[in-house]
């Protein structure tokens, strides 16, 4: 079992297999031009894997897939058919902003993957066009249909940005109408993101999603989501991430690793160890303890409550796909 030294049991591992991303999320990556890490620095498939088996070993149970964008490296389907014949029994799944995912879901499904959750930040094309940077609605939302029509369950995530897609009954009735949970995740500051990016309060959602429906309750939390969900009258269920509570880390138990072989205990923090040369040795043991040692040192929580300027985290989404 893998317990961390706050006693939080962390059976939860997200792997992100590129940095890179087809987008430019106002709230993810940095508005000029920077260089990715070359692809020679990445871990092959086969050497992800090695670390995931024993991950497995330790006791994870679910495994997402992350970027950047995932669908951008290659034969995706195949290093996700690796995981799901080791244990098929894993919540094996994937997050992706969908602009890929037409010709791709089939695929994916085929090789072992249960759920996707996606990102859709407007209903309008022109606004989300202004998110990302690049017009992507028409493909965001043909991806979105084939992950149906294939059958994998579908979350929508959502980063409502004010003054520019804060208007959110659009997706909010779009997910609605289309029984896909929506999850409203308030805007995580960082160094990378557009500097007069301001994210909606989890209030602000509440807020406008009471003006057109009647709220009946919070849903009684399963500890491990990030999400706190709410369901409307008629039975519709949506979430809001609120990393800016306090007592949003208490039940975390997930740990990122990176294309590059870095294990990253908290989303905030840029502290990270590497088991890159531990599985290029082919020395699964060292990779079990320096995960252990991850663990061991793992922050109590984020700092996204602090309300001061000067604290604002240098990790980028981007490599640890959030
Ligand atoms: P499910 O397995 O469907 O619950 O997915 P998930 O919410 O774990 O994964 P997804 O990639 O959809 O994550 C949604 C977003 O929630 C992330 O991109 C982050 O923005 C946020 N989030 C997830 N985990 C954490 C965390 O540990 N800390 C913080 N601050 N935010 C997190
Ligand atoms: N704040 C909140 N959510 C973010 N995401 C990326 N950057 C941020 C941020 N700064 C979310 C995206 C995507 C997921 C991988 O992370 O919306 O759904
Ligand atoms: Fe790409 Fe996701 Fe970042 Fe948007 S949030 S730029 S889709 S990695």
């Amino acid at each position: 079992m893998l317990i961390d030294g706050y006693g939080r049991k962390h059976d939860y591992l997200r792997v992100s297999v590129t940095e890179r991303c087809n987008f430019r999320c106002q709230y993810c990556m940095p508005e000029k031009p920077f260089s990715w890490v070359p692809k020679e620095n990445l871990l092959s498939y086969e050497e992800l894997f090695k670390f995931i088996k024993v991950s497995i070993d330790e006791g994870i149970k679910k495994v997402r897939i992350t970027g950047g964008e995932p669908l951008l490296r290659e034969q995706l389907d195949v290093f996700l058919k690796m995981i799901f014949d080791y244990k098929n029994d894993i919540d094996l799944a994937l997050t992706t902003n969908a602009f890929l995912l037409k010709g791709a879901a089939l695929r994916l499904k085929e090789a072992g993957l249960k759920r996707i959750n996606i990102s859709l930040d407007s209903m309008q094309e022109d606004i989300a066009a202004k998110i990302a940077q690049k017009n992507v609605l028409p493909k965001v939302l043909e991806g979105i249909e084939e992950a149906k029509k294939v059958g994998l369950k579908i979350k929508i995530n959502c980063v409502p940005i004010k003054g520019i897609n804060d208007d959110i009954m659009e997706v909010f009735d779009y997910c609605k109408d289309n029984k896909f949970p929506v999850r409203f995740i308030e805007f995580m500051e960082n160094h990378h993101a557009k500097k007069e990016a301001k994210g909606l309060t989890s209030d602000e959602i509440l807020d406008r999603v009471s003006k057109k429906y009647k709220i009946i309750r919070k849903v009684p939390r399963d500890t491990s989501s990030p999400a706190q969900y709410y369901e409307i009258e008629g039975g519709y269920e949506f979430g809001i991430i609120e990393p800016h509570k306090d007592d949003f880390c208490a039940a975390c138990n997930r740990i990122r690793l990176t294309a590059e072989g870095h294990l990253i205990p908290c989303l905030y923090f840029e502290d990270a160890m590497s088991i890159k040369d531990a599985i290029k040795n082919d020395d699964v043991d060292k990779a079990v303890e320096i995960l252990r040692t991850v663990l061991k040192n793992k922050p109590e929580k984020n700092k996204w409550s602090v309300k001061d300027d000067n604290e604002v985290s240098s990790r980028a989404f981007y490599q640890t796909g959030g």
